[in-house]
């Protein structure tokens, strides 16, 4: 949650950073502030999104060859100016931005109310800037040094950068628990919280650790651990393109990185499937393969969109290693004292590899024992870092807040993580290993197909967008599938969406069924096709709306329902790559012709950094 930019060196700071904020304004749009050194502190913020402070800054000089940059999801504080950041000390010669929650700012809050300091803002950024202050204050100490004070009293995540107007040519920075990524130019210093900022100047780049300080000129970077002792920066190349984080002719992100799934899909599995050779090759998990082939059970932690991922996968894996998996909301997991140990292996699912609930689960779980394995698709993300083992999705950056190609990513590498615990453990004949080599080989073709139907969606959209409610159903694989295509739906159309398993639809929500319901169906092909058929009878019987995702060639299904888009056939494990591609475009066609901000949904970030 939360975008962080800023930039020392010799070119002008502000637009570098004003830049680096709209790409990272997939992390929140509540407000968005840049603080400058221009004849002293400089800070001008605004309510709404980057294009708000863009326009309000037009009338002041901007010239600085400092700046520091925020993109905010509020947490403390209503959405306004004055909770925007970044924040300043009460002597008004500091300036900070911050990611992260303070979880102690309301006692140390009390403490500087005591001391006679006052707060402009409701948030805890206020709080942690005014006490570093403070801290340099009573120790005549230099800033660096009232920081490494204060972090050892602060509990909660961060990450924070500040300015100093009487040391106008240096960045402070530190981190714990959200991420900071320093890009390293040539007389020049770029951060960000992720590096999309970052990539068109510099492919050179330091992920910080946590509990680590930054001291950075334009020509220098310094790393420190919170004991004062230097750190050699681990300066890593940046593999993404700048193409890959703009919209390449689309309306929308959403929609380019729907129709990019083919290639993702491809790329998630290259270098690791050879259908023709009949292998597969996880260089991830290589080692530990054996260890995971014996593990007592299996857990998968997520949230979300990744979530959703995990209960295919448990589908799956159960189906193929016979080992019993479960499927658990991070957010639960952690904080319900799980019987976790030793023999356990713990599978983090995670776009952003940032996600708190997922982080913190897998901490707890580590600690105990247990391997921890992470599909994550963000590279050198925290739950990667965090990891024992784990694969990328390989997905690229996605953008849109809305989770798309990194679900179907996701959904392919968990069956070859799958694949490769059956072949170790000898739980899946030749025969079928094979199969699935072939099957999974040909989704990303199956997916292009799939994509034709565009059209045709968005003909359905237009027919169905003024509903007030939807219903989602599916079956075995296909009950996360409906699950993820109403999530969709809420999240960019603010329309209430559910998903069931539709045998659970006569034990409740029958009772929502009549003519004005929408009841989205996916239908394909699999051992529950059969009862999915009766399902619908019984909706129809109460005059609801069928949209119905069904197989190619299908001809029972298609007289009984209102709507049916046909997707290519595949074997049911990994047939929720393909009918979940439907669903994606039916939710953003609806968003946008009910003229909503699909990229950036109200309320939502796409990096949930706080628990
Ligand atoms: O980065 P992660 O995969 O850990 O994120 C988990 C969820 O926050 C995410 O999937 C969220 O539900 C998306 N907005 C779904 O579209």
């Amino acid at each position: 949650m939360c975008g962080i930019v800023a930039y020392i060196g010799q070119r002008e700071a502000y637009p570098v950073v004003l830049k680096g904020l709209k790409r990272l304004e997939y992390r929140g749009y509540d407000s968005a502030g840049v603080a400058i050194i221009n004849n002293g502190l400089q800070v001008y913020k605004k309510k709404d999104k980057v294009a708000a402070l863009e326009e309000y800054a037009t009338s002041f000089d901007m010239r600085s060859p400092i700046a520091i940059g925020h993109t905010r999801w509020a947490t403390h504080g209503e959405p306004c100016d004055r909770n925007a950041h970044p924040h300043v000390s009460g002597d008004g010669k500091l300036a900070m931005v911050h990611n992260g929650i303070i979880e102690n700012y309301v006692q140390l809050k009390q403490e500087l109310i005591n001391q006679g300091h006052v707060f402009q803002s409701d948030t805890d950024t206020e709080v942690l800037l005014h006490f570093i202050e403070e801290i340099k204050k009573q120790n005549q100490c230099p800033l660096e040094e009232a920081l490494r004070i204060a972090l050892k009293r602060v509990v909660g995540a961060y990450v924070i950068v500040l300015i100093d107007a009487d040391n106008p040519d240096t960045l402070i920075a530190a981190r714990k628990g959200s991420p900071l990524v320093i890009g390293v130019g040539k007389g020049e210093h770029f951060l960000a919280s992720d590096a999309s900022p970052i990539v068109e100047y510099t492919k050179e780049v330091v992920y910080v650790n946590d509990y680590e300080i930054a001291i950075i000129k334009a020509d220098e970077l310094i790393l420190k651990n919170i004991s004062n002792e230097r750190q050699t920066p681990y300066i890593q190349k940046l593999d993404i393109e700048l193409a890959a984080i703009e919209k390449g002719g689309y309306d929308h992100f959403m929609l380019k990185e729907i129709f990019e799934q083919p290639q993702t899909i491809f790329d998630s599995l290259r270098g690791r499937l050879d259908a023709k050779k009949g292998t597969l090759t996880m260089g991830g998990i290589r080692e530990y393969a054996e260890m995971l082939s014996k593990a007592n059970r299996i857990i998968i932690v997520a949230c979300g969109t990744s979530w959703h991922a995990g209960l295919i996968a448990e589908y799956v894996i159960e189906e193929l290693c016979r080992i019993p998996v479960e499927v658990e909301y991070a957010s639960e997991f952690r904080y319900r004292n799980p019987v976790v140990g030793p023999g356990d292996v713990i599978i983090a699912v995670s776009q952003s590899g940032e996600t708190a609930d997922t982080l913190v689960a897998i901490e707890s779980a580590k600690e105990k024992g247990a391997i921890i394995l992470g599909i994550c698709n963000v590279v050198g993300s925290s739950i990667a870092r965090l990891s024992h083992a784990g694969a990328y999705t390989h997905a690229g950056p996605e953008i849109g807040v809305a989770s798309t190609k990194a679900f179907t990513a996701q959904l392919a590498v968990l069956c070859l993580v799958a694949l490769k615990i059956a072949s170790e453990k000898g739980s899946v004949s030749a025969q079928r290993f094979q199969h699935l080599l072939d099957e999974l080989e040909q989704t990303s073709d199956k997916v292009a197909t799939a994509l034709k139907l565009d059209d045709q969606v968005k003909a359905i959209a237009d027919k169905y967008k003024d509903a007030r409610d939807f219903l989602y159903l599916g079956r075995g694989y296909n009950f996360p599938v409906a699950l993820e295509g109403a999530l969709k739906l809420k999240e960019i159309s603010y329309i209430h969406a559910e998903g069931y398993p539709a045998a659970e639809m006569k034990h409740g929500p029958i009772a929502l069924v009549d003519e004005n319901l929408p009841v989205v169906i996916v239908a394909t092909k699999d051992s529950y096709y059969e009862k999915v058929v009766s399902n619908i009878q019984e909706i129809k019987a109460r005059k609801g709306k069928v949209i119905a995702i069904v197989t190619e060639g299908d001809q029972t299904i298609p007289p009984m329902a209102d709507d049916v888009i046909f997707v290519p056939s595949a074997d049911e494990i990994v047939a929720p790559i393909i009918s979940v591609i439907p669903l994606q475009l039916l939710a953003y066609h609806i968003g946008v012709l009910k003229g909503f901000d699909v990229d950036k949904p109200r309320n939502l970030a796409k990096s949930v950094t706080v628990e």
